[in-house]
C-alpha cells in the first residue's frame, strides 16, 4: 500500500521537487536555536527544495521547520536527523565503554531511551550506530565505534538498532537508526581522520563489512557512507560498496545520506572534477541524500537534461526517502513527533538517568588492583582526590553528546564520591591540568596525598581530545600527568588511578608501579555516582576490553586476531629474524577482552560433545565456570577459535561467542556454547564464504590472551 501512495505522490512531483528530495541541509545550531534563516533554507523549505534537515531538535523548532515544509506545494514532511550517538538528554557512556560492557541488554536499553528521549523531541532519525571496526586507537573515532572485533561489534550493531528502532518505524518513541560509515572508515592509514583505505577485500568483508551486515539484519533503515576512499574510489562514489554489496547483494530497501559534505569531497580527493561530476558519480553510485554538499541541488536536473543521469536512478533515490516518511507516519500526521507535552513528559526522567548509571558501572574496566586495594575499605578515613579530572563535569559526557546548553546535571567523580562517603573525609587537589607542561602545582597535590590513607587520581584526555578529527599521534598521558603519578606515589601512599578517555591510551609506567588502575572512559551524565558505585564496592566491576591496548605507538596497528606468519615471534621476547621487534616485545600492553573483578573466577571441566563434526553438525561445548572469590560478581567468559590450516590463513584466534554470567560467591553453573559451520567458515580468495576441513582449536578464557581451557576437533567435510 505504501509502494502505491509513494507512485502516485510521485506521479505528481517535478523533477526539482524529486531533486528537493535528495537534499539535507543543516540548522545550524546557535545558542538558543537552529539558525534555518541563513542562506534562505526557511524559504527552500517552503519552495520544497529540502528533504531532510539535521541539527534541528526539539518540539519548538521541528514544530516550526514543519510547518514550514507544509506550505510547500505536495506538503512532503521534512526529516529531522541529529546525531544521537550516546543518548539525548540523559547522556549515556561514549559507544567504546558501552561496548567495554560486553551487556547487549543494558546497550540495547542505552539506545532505547535515547531513541524514546529523542523522538519525544521531534527527532525521527540519528546517525547511529557507527558500527566501524579499528585497529588503531590513534584514531579519534574509536570512541564511537565498539572496538577491533567482528564478532562483538556485530552484536553491538545488532542491539543499538533494535533498541533505536524498538517497536519498529511508526511508533512514536522510535527513530530510524543509520548506520555509519560505509564503509572501512576505521581503518584511515596512520589513524588519520577522513585517510585513505587500502585493504583486500577478502579482509573488507572479513572484518569489517560484518557488523554493517549485522545491523542491516537488525531492520536498520538507513545507511550513511563514509569520507575515505577504498583502494581508491571515494566510499561516495563507490558503486562496489551501495550497489554491488549494499543494495544488491544485500537487498536493502532503505536509503543512504552521504556523510557531510562527502559528494564535494570526490572533488579534493582527486576523483571528481567539479561537483557536477561529483554528483552524477555519486548518485550513480548508489547515494541517495546528499548532507550539506550542495551538489545534487545545484547540479542533478542538469545531469538529467543533458542525458548524464537517467530519471530512473533519482526515482529510485526519492522512492526510498519517501517509503521512510511514510513508514514513520509523517504522511499521516507530520507533526506526530513534535508534541510539547509529550517532549516535557520524557526528557530526562530518573529512568532513564539509572539506566545511564547502570550501564556505566558496566562500562568499567579494572585492569590492576594488587592487594585487593579495591573496593575502598570501609574504615578508610580520609581519600585524597587528585588530578585535574576529579572534578571534570562536560567532560564527563564525552564527544559527541548532545548539547542543552548547561541545564543538566552532570555527575562529577568529586560529586560521586562526596554523596557515598559518609564519614570518610575527602581532600582535593588538582595537581596539573591534562596538558599542562609545569609541575608547579604538585606540590600541593603532594601535601594532599600525605594527609589521607588512601589517594585517587583522575587522569586522561579531555573528551574533545577524541572524536571526530582528533586524531592523536602521541597516546600517551598527555601533559605531566605521569609525573605527576610518579610524585604521589613516592609519598607512600596507596594510590588508585582512573584513566578517563575516549581510546586506548599508553600509561606503562602508571601500569607497572601503580597498585590499582581503573579505566573510566567517559561515562556519560551518570559517570561520577557509576565510579563511586565500583571505588566503594557497591558493584563489582564486570567490564572487559573491546580494543588492545598498545605498549607505544609503534606497535599500531595491534589487535588480537592477527595471522600467525611464517616467522612468529615470542609474545614476551624481542626477536631477532621472526616477526617482531628488536626493541620491544610485540606483546600488547593490556589484551582484547581484558578485565579484571574483586572475585576471582575458576574454569574447568571442558567437555566437547564430539571429537570431530560434519559440516551440518553442532557441536556442544560446556564447561563449569565458578565464582572462587569473596564477591558476587560477573564474568565475560570468551570462546575462540583458531582454523589451524587454511587456504587462505587464519588468524591465531578469533571470538566466536561470549556469556556475561552473574555468580555469588562459591556458586558454579555450566556454560555452553554452540560451534555450527557458520562459526568454521570464513571468506575465501574468491570472496566465498566456506568452511575447510581439518583441525580447529578451541579456547575458553577470561580474555583472549588469559585462556584457562583449550581441546581441538576436526571437521570432515
Ligand atoms: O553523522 C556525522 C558523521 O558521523 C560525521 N560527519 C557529520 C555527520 C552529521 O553530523
Amino acid at each position: 500500500q505504501i509502494e502505491s501512495k509513494i507512485t502516485d505522490l510521485m506521479a505528481k512531483m517535478t523533477l526539482d521537487e524529486k531533486i528537493g528530495q535528495l537534499n539535507q541541509y543543516s540548522g545550524d545550531w546557535e545558542v538558543t536555536g537552529p539558525v534555518t534563516n541563513k542562506g534562505n533554507k526557511l524559504q527552500d523549505v517552503k519552495d520544497g527544495k529540502i528533504g531532510s534537515m539535521l541539527n534541528i531538535r526539539g518540539y519548538e523548532h521541528t514544530r516550526a521547520l514543519q510547518e514550514a515544509a507544509m506550505q510547500s506545494r505536495l506538503k512532503i514532511p521534512l526529516l529531522f536527523g541529529q546525531d544521537v550517538i550516546h543518548g539525548y538528554r540523559v547522556t549515556f557512556p561514549i559507544p567504546l565503554a558501552e561496548a567495554a560492557s560486553w551487556d547487549m541488554t543494558a546497550i540495547q536499553k542505552s539506545a532505547r531511551v535515547a531513541a524514546t528521549e529523542a523522538s519525544a523531541s521531534g527527532i525521527h532519525w540519528t546517525f547511529a550506530p557507527m558500527v566501524d571496526l579499528s585497529r588503531d586507537p590513534r584514531w579519534g573515532r574509536v570512541m564511537e565505534g565498539a572496538g577491533e572485533d567482528p564478532y562483538l561489534g556485530s552484536m553491538i550493531a545488532k542491539a543499538r538498532v533494535t533498541g533505536f528502532q524498538g517497536e519498529g518505524l511508526g511508533h512514536t518513541d522510535a527513530v530510524m537508526a543509520c548506520v555509519k560509515h560505509f564503509a572501512a572508515y576505521g581503518a584511515a592509514i596512520g589513524g588519520r581522520d577522513y585517510n585513505s583505505v587500502d585493504m583486500s577485500l577478502q579482509t573488507l568483508w572479513q572484518y569489517y563489512l560484518p557488523p554493517f551486515k549485522a545491523a542491516l539484519d537488525a531492520g536498520a533503515a538507513t545507511f550513511m557512507n563514509s569520507f575515505n576512499t577504498l583502494n581508491g574510489i571515494p566510499a561516495t562514489g563507490n558503486s562496489y560498496l551501495q550497489r554491488d554489496i549494499l543494495k544488491g547483494k544485500w537487498n536493502f530497501t532503505g536509503f543512504v545520506v552521504s556523510d557531510w559534505g562527502s559528494i564535494g569531497e570526490m572533488v579534493p580527493h582527486g576523483y571528481a572534477a567539479n561537483n557536477y561530476e561529483a554528483a552524477d558519480f555519486a548518485i550513480h553510485a548508489g547515494s541517495d541524500m546528499d548532507m550539506e554538499s550542495r551538489s545534487y541541488i545545484n547540479h542533478l536536473a542538469a545531469l538529467v537534461h543533458n542525458g548524464k543521469v537517467n530519471i530512473a536512478l533519482i526515482d529510485d533515490a526519492v522512492r526510498r526517502i519517501l517509503r521512510k516518511k511514510y513508514e514513520l507516519g509523517l504522511f499521516d500526521d507530520p507533526y506526530r513527533f513534535s508534541n510539547a507535552a509529550c517532549e516535557k513528559k520524557t526528557l530526562n526522567k530518573p529512568e532513564f538517568q539509572e539506566a545511564a548509571r547502570d550501564v556505566a558501572r558496566k562500562s568499567i574496566v579494572l585492569l590492576k588492583n594488587q592487594n585487593q586495594l579495591l573496593p575502598l575499605a570501609k574504615q578508610t578515613k580520609s581519600i585524597a582526590l587528585i588530578g585535574p579530572l576529579v572534578k571534570a563535569e562536560s567532560d564527563m559526557k564525552g564527544f559527541w553528546s548532545v548539547e542543552w546548553q548547561n541545564q543538566d546535571h552532570i555527575v562529577s567523580l568529586f560529586e560521586g564520591m562526596q554523596k557515598q562517603a559518609g564519614n570518610t573525609k575527602l581532600v582535593y587537589a588538582q595537581g596539573c591540568d591534562v596538558t599542562d607542561t609545569s609541575k608547579a602545582n604538585f606540590a600541593e597535590a603532594i601535601k594532599a596525598a600525605q594527609s589521607a590513607d588512601v589517594v585517587v587520581m583522575a587522569v586522561g584526555e579531555r573528551a574533545n581530545m577524541s572524536g571526530e578529527s582528533k586524531s592523536r599521534a602521541n597516546i600517551h598521558l598527555p601533559g605531566v600527568q605521569e609525573d605527576l603519578i610518579k610524585a604521589i606515589q613516592a609519598t607512600g601512599k596507596p594510590v588508585i588511578v582512573l584513566v578517563m578517555a575516549g581510546r586506548p591510551l599508553v600509561f606503562n609506567w602508571t601500569a607497572d608501579h601503580v597498585p590499582a588502575i581503573v579505566y573510566t572512559w567517559w561515562l556519560g551524565s551518570e559517570g561520577g555516582n557509576a565510579i563511586a558505585d565500583v571505588l566503594y564496592g557497591k558493584y563489582n566491576p564486570s567490564g572487559k576490553l573491546p580494543m588492545t591496548f598498545p605498549q607505544t605507538e609503534g606497535q599500531i596497528p595491534v589487535y588480537y586476531n592477527y595471522l600467525n606468519t611464517g616467522r612468529p615471534a615470542q609474545d614476551n621476547a624481542v626477536s631477532n629474524y621472526s616477526s617482531g621487534y628488536i626493541d620491544l616485545t610485540k606483546k600488547p600492553k593490556y589484551a582484547f577482552g581484558y578485565g579484571l573483578s574483586y572475585t576471582t573466577f575458576e574454569y574447568s571441566n571442558l567437555k566437547l560433545s564430539q571429537d570431530s563434526l560434519h559440516n551440518s553438525d553442532q557441536l556442544k561445548v560446556s564447561f563449569t565456570l565458578k565464582n572462587t572469590g569473596k564477591y558476587a560478581g560477573e564474568e565475560v567468559a570468551q570462546l575462540y577459535l583458531r582454523d589451524v590450516v587454511a587456504q587462505p590463513v587464519r588468524p591465531v584466534k578469533e571470538l566466536k561467542d561470549f556469556q556475561k554470567v552473574m555468580l555469588q560467591p562459591n556458586e558454579s553453573k555450566t556454560i555452553t556454547f554452540v560451534i555450527n559451520k557458520d562459526k568454521l567458515s570464513f571468506y575465501n580468495d574468491n570472496l566465498d564464504w566456506v568452511s575447510q576441513p581439518g583441525m580447529f582449536d578451541l579456547f575458553i578464557g577470561s580474555a583472549s590472551d588469559d585462556v584457562r581451557l583449550q581441546k581441538s576437533f576436526k571437521l570432515i567435510d
